[in-house]
């Protein structure tokens, strides 16, 4: 077996809290939870679900499905709700996803953290790929088709190709002429796309295109989702998968059943109750999203500011709730004390009292001098707080959050 060690940033999450409880005042930018409360009609609907002790379905009850199956009919991916899956998170779900499509991984660098340890496990290579000039989460289709060939050359058998859109851990949304670029390579060396649309409704801009392959090469597409990041649930564990129509997508979805039916058995009961909910998106729910999409983007964007006004160069954050600066341009000043990469460039940070994801840990050169910020831990200390910056129409001029942002600004200003 692997010997893959823990997620990184589960350890740092851990080192972090012994730090700030022996008195440390961190900033924490490490870990991409989306600190905001429950919604309250999430958390009746989990009261409500209590009494639902029985196991079901593996794939989730057909009032799960059928709300699923309609949440992709309002996004233009109609959907038989008998190709819906759903599970206590989206991990497991593209974990059963590796177990059961064959074939090495090709993955954008950087990426999120997760994916190639979960190849491994599968047995699968994780092959990166460098990511375009303009947006993460997906490989620069200019390069994908020379690392196939190259990956072949050496044995590699590579035949699955994730994407995140919007991705974690640039924040950005890769635009509909890369999408179509990328089906194209995906349909000429016949390779299964997995998107992964878990940050979907966190796209800031409500107007901004949003292209997803399996818009465009349905047959070969397995989506996943969730609603971790969306309505900040990331522990109450739902994700659903979405299978192509015909023989093949069957086949897929089987053996996710099959896997989900010896590992976790189904999604909790009570959780079926919240999805059945959330993803019917009556009109409190489309509000709430609307609203912490607005946050996110609002606070990303000044993160980013910062991070420019630092010296680094940065694509602007466009969804989710990340950044990703390259300090490149001040390579040399930052060499005069003692940063030469992405390691010695996030323990400097967290000297200055701001903990960040080093870019190596993300699969990225560890030479290159880049770090992922998670701007979504910035809202406030209290579930009250977090409530007033997601009503809030300028949520960077509250003074709370303001008075972290500072911080974090002090923190990047010292770096040089
Ligand atoms: C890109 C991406 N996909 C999937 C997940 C997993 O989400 P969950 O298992 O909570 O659905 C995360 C969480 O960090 C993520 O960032």
């Amino acid at each position: 077996m692997s010997g893959n060690g823990m997620s990184p940033n589960l350890a740092l999450n851990q080192l972090v809290a012994e730090r700030q409880a022996a008195g440390e005042p961190l900033v924490h930018l490490g870990f991409g939870e989306s600190r905001l409360p429950a919604f309250a009609p999430l958390v009746e609907r989990l009261a409500a679900g209590a009494r639902r002790n029985a196991y079901g379905p593996v794939a989730g009850s057909p009032a799960v499905r059928a709300a699923v199956a309609g949440y992709f009919d309002r996004r233009r991916l109609p959907t038989d709700p008998d190709r819906i899956v759903v599970a206590p998170g989206s991990k497991p779900l593209l974990m059963a996803i590796g177990l059961t499509v064959p074939g090495d991984v090709l993955l954008p660098r950087p990426a999120w953290n997760t994916y190639a340890p979960q190849a491994r496990l599968a047995g699968k290579r994780p092959i990166a790929v460098p990511i375009p000039e303009e947006c993460g989460g997906v490989p620069d289709p200019a390069v994908l088709r020379e690392h196939i060939r190259a990956a072949r050359r050496l044995g590699h058998d590579p035949r699955v190709m994730i994407l995140t859109l919007p991705d974690n851990p640039t924040g950005t949304l890769a635009p509909p002429s890369v999408i179509r670029a990328l089906c194209a390579i995906a349909e000429e060396e016949d390779l299964v796309i997995v998107s992964d649309e878990i940050y979907r409704d966190v796209v800031h801009d409500p107007d901004a295109d949003y292209l997803s392959p399996a818009e465009v090469a349905p047959e070969r597409t397995v989506v996943c989702t969730g609603l971790s990041k969306s309505l900040a649930l990331g522990g109450w564990r739902i994700g659903a998968a979405r299978f192509p129509d015909g023989p093949w997508g069957a086949s897929v979805r089987d053996g996710v059943v099959s896997v989900a039916s010896e590992v976790w058995s189904t999604l909790a009961g009570p959780m079926q109750e919240v999805a059945v909910y959330a993803f019917g998106e009556p009109e409190e729910i489309r509000e709430r999203l609307r609203r912490s999409a607005r946050l996110h983007g609002a606070v990303a964007r000044e993160v980013h500011r910062i991070a420019i006004g630092a010296g680094a160069r940065c694509r602007p954050p466009t969804g989710a709730f990340y950044v990703y600066p390259d300090f490149e341009p001040v390579r040399e000043e930052l060499g005069k004390h003692g940063v030469t990469d992405s390691a010695s460039l996030a323990r400097r940070m967290l000297d200055h009292g701001i903990v960040v994801l080093a870019g190596h840990l993300l699969g990225d050169e560890p030479g290159a001098l880049r770090f992922k910020c998670a701007t979504s831990m910035l809202y406030g200390e209290t579930a009250a707080q977090q409530e007033q910056a997601l009503a809030a129409p300028d949520p960077v001029a509250l003074p709370h959050v303001r008075a972290v942002l500072d911080r974090v600004e002090a923190g990047f200003g010292r770096l040089l």
